[in-house]
C-alpha cells in the first residue's frame, strides 16, 4: 500500500493563490486621523504575505478590481520572464475586471514582495503591495518568524494621501519620500517580545523612494539574508541596516532584554530632525520558557544560484546619468520622452548610458546590452549622479563582487543594489534567464523619469 503523502496535499494548497486589487479604506494611522483611501490587494495595507514554497509550481490568479489595467511583479524571483509583469514586455496589461493567473516554480527560497508595474508611481504609491516568502524546505530553527513591510506615504491632516505623483523637482532629486512611515500597514506602536526568545525579522522596505538605516538598540541584530539570497551571517556595519526602496533584510535576533525592557528602533537614514524611533521592542514581563537557545547556526540553506565564472566572464559597463546636482542643472541626460498611461509627458530626467527609458517600460526600446545566455557576464556600474540609488535587476539575482575597489564580504547575491552617490559596484552573474529584463531604479520617481533600461539575454 502507498503511504499517504499528506504534505504534498497541503502545498498544493499551499501554492495555489488569489488576490484581487481594489480601492480600499486603511487606517493607516491608527485612530489618529481618519482612515485613507488607498488601492489594495484584499482590501489590506500591505497585501496579504503569500507564503509558497521552494521549487513547487505555484499559481496565483489576480483580479483586476481597479478603474486602471495593471499588472504584478514578483519582486526578486528568478521566473520566466512571460510571469514577470512588465506590461507589453512580458503581458498586455490586467485591464479592469479581468483576470490573470501568474505561474512560476520559485528555486530560491527567501524574503520577496510583490507590485504592480504598471502606472507604478501611483499603484505602488496608494499601497499595492505585499510580502512574498518562498519558504525554505528546512527552515532556521527559530521561535517566531515575523514580517515587517515598511511603507511610507504622504499624508494630509484629512489622512487622505497628497495627490501630486511624477512631480518634476522630486523627480530630479531624492523622489516623492513621505510623511508617515507604517509597518504592516499601521503607524507602529511598540512591538511586543519576549525575553529569550530568537525572532526571524523579515525587513522589507516597500517605500516609493525613502531610504532606511535601521538600528536596534541594546540588541545585537544577525544578518543572514539580503534581498531574499541568504549570505554569511554576520552583524551589520555600525550596527546599521541599510533599506533602500524594495530591499529586504533578513535578521536573526536574540532578545536578550530584560523582562518588561523597552527599547527604540531607530531610522537615522536621513540625519538631524529626520531621525525618529520607528517603533520600540517592549518586553512582555515574563521570562521566555524556552530552557535553551535554539540548537543549529543561523545560516540558511543555499539557494541554487549559478556561480559565474569570472574568468571568462564578458565585461560590461553601465552609467548612471543625470539628476539636480548642486547648481540646479541636469547632467548627461539625451534621451527622449515618451507618453506614460497617465497621458503626461515622462520627464526624462535620468539616464544609463545616454539612453532614458521613462514610464513603466516601453516595448521596442532597443536594449542596452544585449548578454549572451548561458554566459558569465560582470557588470561594473558607475554611479554618476549626487543621489543614491537602489538598481534592481529582473529575472536573474547578481552576485556582488566590490563597491569602490574593495570586495564586498559575506558572499552577497542581490536583486537590488543600493549605489550611495558616486559609488562603483562591481557584480556578476550567469545570464540563464532569457528575455528582455528591465534594470531600473527603484526609487519610482527616478525610474519613470528614465533611470531604467533593459538587458537583453539571449
Ligand atoms: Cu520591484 Cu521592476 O520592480
Ligand atoms: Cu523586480
Ligand atoms: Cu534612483
Amino acid at each position: 500500500m502507498q503511504a499517504m503523502r499528506p504534505y504534498m496535499v497541503n502545498a498544493a494548497a499551499l501554492n495555489e493563490l488569489r488576490i484581487t486589487a481594489s480601492p480600499a479604506r486603511s487606517a493607516l494611522t491608527g485612530s489618529t486621523r481618519p482612515e485613507t483611501d488607498v488601492w489594495a490587494y484584499d482590501s489590506q495595507v500591505p497585501g496579504p504575505t503569500l507564503r509558497i514554497r521552494q521549487g513547487e509550481p505555484a499559481r496565483i490568479t489576480v483580479a483586476n478590481k481597479l478603474d486602471q489595467g495593471t499588472t504584478v511583479h514578483w519582486h526578486g524571483i528568478r521566473l520566466p520572464i512571460a510571469m514577470d509583469g512588465v506590461p507589453s514586455i512580458s503581458q498586455p496589461l490586467i485591464e479592469p475586471g479581468e483576470t490573470f493567473t501568474y505561474t512560476f516554480t520559485p528555486p530560491d527560497a527567501g524574503t520577496y514582495w510583490y507590485h504592480p508595474h504598471a502606472n507604478s508611481l501611483q499603484q505602488l504609491g496608494r499601497g499595492l503591495s505585499g510580502v512574498l516568502i518562498v519558504e525554505e524546505r528546512e527552515p532556521v530553527s527559530v521561535d517566531r518568524d515575523i514580517v515587517w513591510m515598511l511603507s511610507d506615504w504622504r499624508l494630509a491632516t484629512d489622512g487622505g494621501i497628497v495627490p501630486g505623483f511624477g512631480n518634476a523637482m522630486e523627480a530630479e532629486m531624492s523622489g516623492r519620500i513621505g510623511n508617515t512611515v507604517t509597518l504592516n500597514g499601521v503607524v507602529p506602536d511598540d512591538q511586543p517580545v519576549q525575553s529569550g526568545e530568537r525572532i526571524r525579522l523579515r525587513l522589507v522596505n516597500g517605500a516609493l523612494a525613502r531610504i532606511m538605516a535601521l538600528r536596534f538598540e541594546g540588541h545585537r541584530p544577525v544578518i543572514v539574508a539580503i534581498n531574499g539570497q541568504p549570505c554569511e551571517p554576520h552583524e551589520p556595519e555600525g550596527g546599521r541596516i541599510l533599506l533602500g526602496p524594495a530591499m529586504r533584510t533578513d535578521l536573526i535576533i536574540d532578545m536578550q532584554g530584560e523582562p518588561n525592557g523597552r527599547f527604540a528602533v531607530i531610522d537615522d537614514f536621513y540625519k538631524g530632525d529626520l531621525t525618529y524611533a520607528l517603533t520600540h521592542l517592549a518586553y512582555s514581563s515574563a521570562p521566555h520558557s524556552r530552557k535553551s537557545t535554539p540548537d543549529g547556526g543561523l545560516r540558511l540553506p543555499a539557494n541554487p544560484l549559478p556561480e559565474p565564472d569570472l574568468a571568462t566572464a564578458k565585461r560590461h559597463d553601465i552609467t548612471l546619468q543625470g539628476g539636480m546636482m548642486g547648481g540646479g542643472a541636469l547632467k548627461g541626460v539625451g534621451g527622449m520622452s515618451r507618453m506614460s498611461m497617465s497621458g503626461q509627458a515622462d520627464i526624462a530626467a535620468w539616464s544609463i548610458n545616454g539612453m532614458s527609458m521613462t514610464g513603466d517600460g516601453q516595448a521596442g526600446m532597443p536594449p542596452l546590452l544585449t548578454l549572451q545566455r548561458g554566459r558569465s557576464h560582470v557588470l561594473t556600474i558607475r554611479n554618476e549622479t549626487a543621489w543614491w540609488h537602489p538598481m534592481h535587476f529582473h529575472g536573474h539575482s547578481l552576485k556582488v563582487l566590490s563597491r569602490n575597489g574593495l570586495p564586498v564580504p559575506h558572499h552577497q547575491w542581490s536583486d537590488t543594489i543600493l549605489f550611495a552617490p558616486k559609488d562603483t559596484v562591481e557584480c556578476a552573474f550567469v545570464a540563464d534567464n532569457p528575455g528582455d529584463w528591465m534594470l531600473h531604479c527603484h526609487v519610482m520617481d527616478h525610474q519613470v523619469a528614465g533611470l531604467m533600461t533593459i538587458l537583453r539575454v539571449a
